[in-house]
């Protein structure tokens, strides 16, 4: 059976389950197009997206500045190596280093999130001569083999059996159990400042602050996986440096997702005095800074400027908030910005079902009483007014069912 131009939705997913490793359990929507923070399916039906296709569509779907910039790269050149230079590549490292925290000034490209923090770890223990990691549980850092022996959440580690050694979780929140931890045998210690997959649990600034004053009093590295925080999800450019973070600044910053709108992009934002220890061929990748990665780069941290996308995520989560506190279902609102997990007293699988009917998107975690929300930058009031009726819809469907 081939695939022809014009296959009914029964025929895509048809061939999409015959032929693609049954490795993911799909939402029932052939996706065909997308514009902002709506996406359309193959029978014109639009569907409000607050998952932003996995946070990866921080600026939304389809920004016609990104696909703008891509169409003149591609027109240009598609593809060249760090072998050479490339003004796509120069002016997407400046850009990033002039929105990073000041003692952020060395940028590595890469082309997702676990590349980024494998190489952040590398790094770390080029940098000190040590070996080990502390990590945290609950938290999510890739699937490559550094990083899902970095990741003490569910299953995902035991997956990645047999682990690299070397990876010890502290309690996400608790100093004193990252201090028991923290000899000199660590290299790094790397955490989500905003624990994503695990329900959206952030600690307090105090946390953020003694793990800076740990690392540098026992000479660790600090590696923040900003993956999902990172590039404008919470309202500023990146959790780092932020007040709710207690101002605190890493050694190294890891970013992907939302970074290139949808063209894999990853990248780790390094401190001068780490990027010294690092030489020649001790990293590479062949297709990190490429010219249309870094195209779509430049042009998302561009868009996201020009629409003033992080003065909007603030006003809107304001009105999201306090429009949802007149759900009584709704136990808790976590999260800053525009990563936010709602907590029900019930499941959230059942909310994101009823949701779904209701043509919205929404996420699930890894706590079974949260949902997730990780949409475009460029969500809207009257799409938030939009949601909470629709929610407050599916709750009372929920309801009825049980
Ligand atoms: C916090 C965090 N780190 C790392 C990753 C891995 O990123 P990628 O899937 O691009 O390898 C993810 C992916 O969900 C993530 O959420």
């Amino acid at each position: 059976m081939k695939a022809e131009a014009g296959i009914e939705l029964k025929d895509t997913v048809a061939l999409e389950e015959q032929y693609q490793l049954a490795t993911y359990k799909k939402m029932p929507i052939v996706a065909e197009r997308g514009a902002g923070v709506w996406l359309y399916d193959d029978d014109g039906q639009k569907y409000l997206d607050l998952y932003g296709g996995h946070a990866v569509a921080g600026t939304g779907h389809s920004h016609p500045h990104v696909v703008a910039a891509l169409r003149e790269q591609a027109d240009k050149l598609l593809f060249y190596s760090n072998l050479v230079y490339s003004e796509a590549r120069a002016r997407a490292a400046e850009k990033l280093v002039t929105v990073a925290p000041d003692s952020l000034a060395k940028v590595f490209f890469c082309n997702s999130g676990t590349e980024a923090n494998e190489n952040a770890m590398r790094m770390a223990r080029l940098a000190t001569g040590r070996a080990n990691v502390i990590t945290f549980s609950g938290g999510f850092h890739g699937r490559t083999a550094d990083a899902i022996s970095a990741t003490f959440l569910g299953k995902y580690r035991d997956l990645g059996k047999p682990n690299v050694p070397g990876h010890v979780a502290a309690e996400f929140g608790d100093l004193e159990s990252v201090r028991r931890l923290a000899d000199d045998s660590v290299a790094a210690i790397m955490l989500e400042p905003i624990q994503s997959m695990a329900g959206v649990r952030m600690a307090a600034p105090e946390f953020y602050a003694g793990l800076r004053q740990l690392c540098d009093e026992r000479g660790i590295v600090l590696i923040y996986d900003e993956v999902q925080t990172g590039v404008g999800r919470t309202g500023e450019w990146f959790f780092a440096g932020s007040a709710a973070g207690g101002r605190v600044v890493p050694d190294v910053i890891t970013l992907a997702k939302a970074l290139g709108s949808g063209i894999p992009v990853g990248a780790c934002l390094v401190a001068e005095k780490i990027a010294a220890k690092i030489n020649e061929n001790d990293l590479g990748t062949t297709f990190g800074g490429g010219m249309m990665a870094m195209a779509a780069f430049s042009a998302t941290l561009e868009a996201i400027e020009q629409d003033d996308m992080l003065a909007n995520v603030s006003a809107v989560e304001a009105h999201l908030r306090e429009s949802l506190a007149s759900l009584p279902e709704i136990l808790e609102v976590a999260g800053k910005g525009f990563l936010l997990g709602l907590r029900f007293k019930g499941k959230a699988a059942d909310i994101h079902r009823a949701l779904l009917e209701r043509r919205i998107i929404t996420g699930t975690s890894s706590d079974p009483n949260v949902l997730r929300l990780l949409p475009p930058l460029c969500l809207a009031k009257p799409e938030v007014d939009l949601f909470v009726t629709s929610l407050r819809e599916a709750c009372e469907s929920c309801e009825q069912r049980l």
